[in-house]
């Protein structure tokens, strides 16, 4: 049997080392760091999610804000609010959490917000400094990926990672990551997508999978080879007769057939999910010491 991948573990170790770090901050007489979220309407992901990042900020040690918007703000209104939060010297990091409501651009938002306090790491000059291979913040998701990787000493080094989805947000930054001439990556990398054909083909040639597909149980066990690492970013609720809520959370890896062939897999959930607030933390830890911008 592989071994689970448990990123609720690593989650709270990279927690702790940035509650180590806070500490040594104040001790050297600054203040803490600042980490604004702004939601808008009630999409209640979106709040579950937000909470969950401003819960971890205070455990961190972290000082945290949340701006609340009703669903009907304007383009223009949220926009003031962003140029606001720019000019805030006391606030060294946000995110707005999308999805925004279709009335407003979600990538007029994104370039809106000043790239040296995009901790999300969505703005274009950020994601063109991670092709290039500058410092940057990398998103949270595929930042959260490598680290899973690192923790449990997995080899990379000329290694095939086919990553299927190609998303702004996990699949496009994941195969860039991936293929970086580091010692954590330098993979070959297959980035499949929703027009490739074969699939299989190429999935079977994978030592690495990594989905971000957003289907449930896309990845089959006849797609993948024996002792594959199979990394799972789905969060997709389906209806279940097993819960009482009527719903189930489930992965884009088809678990009970994929998982007996692994070397490595990631359980959904607590794999990737619990790692992306830690992500989102240490790249507020890096903004707020001025390390990927002075
Ligand atoms: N919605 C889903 N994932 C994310 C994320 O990482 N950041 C933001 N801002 N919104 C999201």
């Amino acid at each position: 049997m592989p071994t689970l991948i448990n990123g609720k573990e690593v989650s709270e170790k990279i927690q702790q080392e940035i509650a180590a770090e806070v500490e040594q901050l104040i001790k050297a007489g600054k203040r803490k760091p600042h980490l604004a979220a702004v939601l808008v309407g009630n999409d209640p992901a979106s709040q579950t999610y937000v909470n969950s990042k401003i819960k971890t900020c205070e455990k961190v040690g972290f000082t945290s804000s949340l701006v609340r918007f009703d669903e009907n703000v304007t383009e223009t209104e949220l926009l003031k609010k962003i140029e606001e939060m720019n000019e805030d010297a006391g606030l060294d990091g946000y995110i707005v959490q999308l999805p925004l409501p279709k009335h407003i651009s979600e990538q007029k938002v994104i370039e809106a917000v000043k790239p040296s306090k995009d901790v999300d790491g969505f703005h274009p000059i950020n994601v063109g400094r991670l092709v290039l291979n500058l410092p940057t913040y990398i998103s949270a998701t595929p930042y959260g990926i490598v680290h899973l990787l690192e923790y449990y000493k997995i080899e990379t080094q000329g290694k095939h990672c086919v990553v299927i989805g190609r998303s702004n947000i996990v699949g496009t930054p994941m195969s860039i990551l991936m293929a970086k001439n580091t010692p954590l990556a330098n993979c070959t990398v297959t980035l499949c997508h929703s027009k490739t054909k074969n699939l299989k083909e190429h999935t079977l040639q994978a030592d690495i999978v990594i989905a971000a597909i957003g289907r449930p149980n896309f990845v089959t066990g006849d797609m993948v080879k024996q002792g594959a690492v199979v990394i799972d970013v789905g969060i997709n609720r389906v209806t279940s007769t097993e819960t009482k809520s009527g719903f189930k959370l489930v992965g884009d890896v088809k678990f009970d057939e994929v998982a007996p062939k692994c070397s490595f897999i990631t359980p959904v959930p607590g794999g990737v999910g619990p790692m992306t607030i830690a992500s989102l933390l240490k790249n507020t830890l890096l903004a707020a010491k001025k390390e990927i911008y002075k």
